[in-house]
């Protein structure tokens, strides 16, 4: 990261729900808006439902990472940020796929959010994949400069409220 502290960049997996109940722990209530849309509660985004499906990727049509960090001390391990990508049904031989990314409040600012959707552009390059398109809110700035940065155009579909990004492979 930025500030030098390393981190692994994985796929999740289903061992992950602890640290993901503990990573969700971590989130403020406008980091969550800002992802989610709405306010959604700790119970919720925690539900062991919620988690086993998240923690368990079909690797088929999805993919999540997390930025994982290893405390030297006391050995701890945490997730810093989560990003996912997901197939979307289409009857069409081109596939489209929606990204999405979440970074815990502490470690914003460090380069985990551009360095995760950059992994996930080279994971859908791979997977040929002709675009990747994602959807924010009007008012959410910093993830839309990440977009641009990131070869992507925003464009506002006719309701308001929100931004899609789109980048054709
Ligand atoms: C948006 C989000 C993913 C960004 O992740 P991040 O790791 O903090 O972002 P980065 O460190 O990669 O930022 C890259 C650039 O984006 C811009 N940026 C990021 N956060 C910003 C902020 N809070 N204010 C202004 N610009 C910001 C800056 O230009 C930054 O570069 P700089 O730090 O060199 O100036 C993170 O803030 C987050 O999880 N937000 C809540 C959930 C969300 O909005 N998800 C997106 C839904 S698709």
């Amino acid at each position: 990261m930025r500030d030098g502290t390393q981190v692994i960049i994985r796929p999740i997996r289903s061992e992950d729900e602890p640290m993901m109940v503990k990573f969700h722990e971590t989130l403020s209530d406008r980091t969550v808006y800002l992802r989610y849309f709405t306010s959604l509660s700790l119970s919720r985004r925690t539900a062991h439902e919620r988690l086993v499906r998240i923690c368990t990727v079909d690797y088929e049509r999805e993919m999540v990472l997390v930025a994982e960090h290893k405390d030297p001390q006391t050995e701890e391990q945490k997730i810093l940020a989560v990003a996912r990508l997901n197939e979307l049904p289409s009857d069409r031989p081109d596939k489209t796929a929606e990204v999405a990314v979440l970074v815990s409040d502490r470690y914003q600012r460090q380069g985990l959010g551009t360095e995760l959707l950059r992994r996930l552009m080279q994971i859908a390059r791979d997977r040929k994949i002709s675009r990747l398109v994602a959807e924010m809110l009007w008012d959410n700035l910093p993830i839309q400069v990440i977009f641009r940065n990131l070869g992507f155009t925003l464009r506002s579909p006719g309701d308001a409220a929100s931004v899609q990004a789109v980048l054709d492979l």
